[in-house]
């Protein structure tokens, strides 16, 4: 536990459980050593990959932000309506927490939020803005990997409204089905039950889309990729040559999933502190899994996790999903 930094009256006690480089190093060592090498996307969103994630929401071939965005402009207001008064909200992964504010302000008599990020910069600075711009509201800040087990902050827990969650941006998407039931198991003992959490799923659409999404031609996703390279690099004494590898994009219609890998371009051995790996011509590492659903296929998963399905929204061209599920 660390105090918070910032000055502001309203920003409670930080909890902080942000991983370290030794969990950085063993993930990372773990995965290139595997038969098919992977590396965790977890890890994706130091300063460098979460400012070229925020570049990749704005790109004219990423539509999941934007369409969430529209999704929760129109029906925040059902969505606040589901939680009720006095509410305490926590989200997971919040980053720069710039979507929660449309629920927030829809909210009758909002007590708590809780924003919970893995990038303790990031949780800070999202927090921080979010009780400006809420003076009533208690922000008590988690910096954890949300995929982990953590306890709620005392206010949280003590809030006289009902307990909501908050999951946007198809970050579910991220996990695998199993993991993803697994993830949203925990976050209904988290919250418990009678909870209402709001998450946003992708859905299943044409490949040229979604393979255009996850490569777009500014090349910013490819920027994106190969930072985690760089991050290697820098934070654990790597000697990766970015130009050696090459960002791809790929549908899998059989697991139904976009997935990102770096594809070494020849024969290379690759250090990282003492260890080395070798890389054959055309050897993938693979980097995320960006999983899609179908509507159902999503209510399903959630009712396996605990959670009984309330309401769904869309757009117009069934692109993306918000779903409202309520904790059994
Ligand atoms: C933040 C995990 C939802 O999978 O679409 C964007 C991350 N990766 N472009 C996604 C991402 C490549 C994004 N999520």
């Amino acid at each position: 536990m660390s105090t918070m930094a910032m000055a502001s009256g309203c920003v409670q006690q930080l909890q902080d459980l942000e991983p370290t480089t030794q969990d950085f190093e063993s993930a990372v060592v773990e995965g290139l050593s595997a038969a098919v090498k992977t590396l965790p996307c977890k890890f994706f969103y130091d300063a460098a990959g979460s400012a070229l994630f925020d570049r990749i929401c704005k790109l004219p071939e990423y539509y999941p932000t934007r369409t969430e965005l529209r999704i929760l402009e129109r029906h925040a207001g059902e969505m606040a309506e589901l939680l009720g008064p006095e509410a305490a909200l926590v989200e997971f992964g919040s980053g720069s927490a710039n979507k929660v504010g449309l629920i927030l302000s829809r909210l009758e008599n909002p007590r708590v939020y809780v924003p919970v990020d893995i990038s303790r910069s990031h949780l800070l600075a999202g927090a921080a803005a979010l009780a400006r711009a809420f003076p009533e509201l208690r922000v008590a800040p988690v910096c954890a990997d949300y995929t982990r087990a953590f306890r709620l902050p005392e206010v949280a827990r003590s809030a006289p409204g009902r307990l909501g969650g908050f999951f946007p941006g198809s970050t579910i998407g991220n996990f695998t089905r199993p993991e993803a039931v697994e993830f949203l198991r925990q976050t209904r003992q988290t919250l418990g039950s009678g909870a209402v959490m709001i998450v946003g799923a992708d859905l299943r659409k044409d490949e040229a889309v979604l393979n255009a999404a996850y490569d777009d031609s500014a090349g910013v996703t490819a920027a994106f990729n190969l930072n985690l390279l760089r991050r290697i690099n820098r934070e654990l004494g790597g000697n990766f040559d970015l130009a050696g590898f090459a960002h791809e994009a790929r549908w899998n219609a059989d697991e139904g999933r976009v997935e990102m890998h770096l594809v070494s371009r020849g024969r290379q051995q690759v250090r990282i502190g003492g260890q080395h790996f070798d890389f054959m011509p055309g050897e993938s590492i693979h980097t995320e899994n960006s999983y899609k659903y179908t509507i159902d296929g999503f209510r399903e998963l959630a009712s396996e996790a605990g959670y009984e399905p309330l309401r769904v929204w869309t757009d117009a061209k069934q692109l993306f999903s918000v779903h409202a599920l309520r904790a059994r």
